[in-house]
């Protein structure tokens, strides 16, 4: 499954006042298989508004975002939920971790909204955790947990399923240097290993280890560049 991501003449406007606000305002880009983009911009340029277009978690007014060439933008409902789940994986910057479910059971439920039995969701997420070294802390609340092992817990969880992007938004917004530094190792190794990322950032540091950096100004994409 290759996964190509494509927007075309991407547009979203959002009312403000009496009149339109174009929060992305004509983005076209491709991303290809085992890309790592960076999405760069100050506050306000429409990264999230983007981000949220390009993994179907919103809807554009106007122009397409497809996926091996299926269109995204003409999905029910029902299939684009199916179709995030089954090929996307999410990390946000507040890590969205279910406050009265373990490391664990957090892990499995993108399992077990694709089908998998609870056994077979834990002994995948238990796998997941292991790796990340977290196998101390599968049954750990999220309040239990360091906010770097939370986030930790978070990429597991957008893992669980294999997905075919991954789409983070400020992923080292409330971490501290280390812990933020250890989730962009783990990016690293995902990278390396083919997986496609898509990641919105202030950080410099992040910005330094993608192969493609795109900066965002009022909704346009003004400059882009692939590294070699
Ligand atoms: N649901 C919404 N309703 C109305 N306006 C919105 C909505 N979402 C975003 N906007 C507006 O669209 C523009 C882009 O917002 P967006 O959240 O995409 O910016 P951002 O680049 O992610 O900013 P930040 O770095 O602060 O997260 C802003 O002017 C914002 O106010
Ligand atoms: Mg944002």
């Amino acid at each position: 499954m290759a996964g190509v991501l494509k927007a075309k003449d991407l547009r979203k406007t959002y009312p403000s006042g009496a009149g339109l606000v174009a929060a992305v305002d004509g983005v076209n880009i491709s991303i290809r298989p085992g890309d790592y983009l960076v999405i760069m911009g100050v506050s306000g340029s429409g990264k999230t508004t983007l981000l949220s277009l390009l993994s179907g978690l919103e809807r554009p007014t106007s122009g397409s975002v497809t996926v091996d060439e299926l269109d995204l933008t003409k999905l029910s409902e029902r299939a684009l939920t199916a179709l995030r789940q089954s090929r996307f994986g999410f990390i946000f910057q507040d890590f969205h971790l279910i406050g009265h479910l373990t490391a664990l059971e957090n892990v499995a439920v993108p399992l077990e909204l694709a089908g998998k039995s609870g056994a077979v969701a834990r002994q995948r997420a238990l796998e997941l955790l292991n790796r990340q070294g977290l196998g101390d802390r599968t049954h750990h609340f999220p309040h239990q947990l360091s906010g770097g092992q939370k986030q930790r817990v978070a990429v597991c969880r957008a893992l669980a399923n294999r997905p075919s992007v991954i789409f983070a938004d400020e992923p080292t917004g409330n971490l501290d240097r280390a812990s933020a530094d250890a989730v962009l190792g783990l990016f690293d190794e995902l990278h390396q290993e083919g997986q496609t990322m898509v990641v919105v950032t202030h950080d410099p540091a992040v910005a330094d280890r993608g192969d493609r950096v795109i900066r965002m100004e009022a909704g346009r994409i003004v400059s882009g560049e692939r590294r070699a």
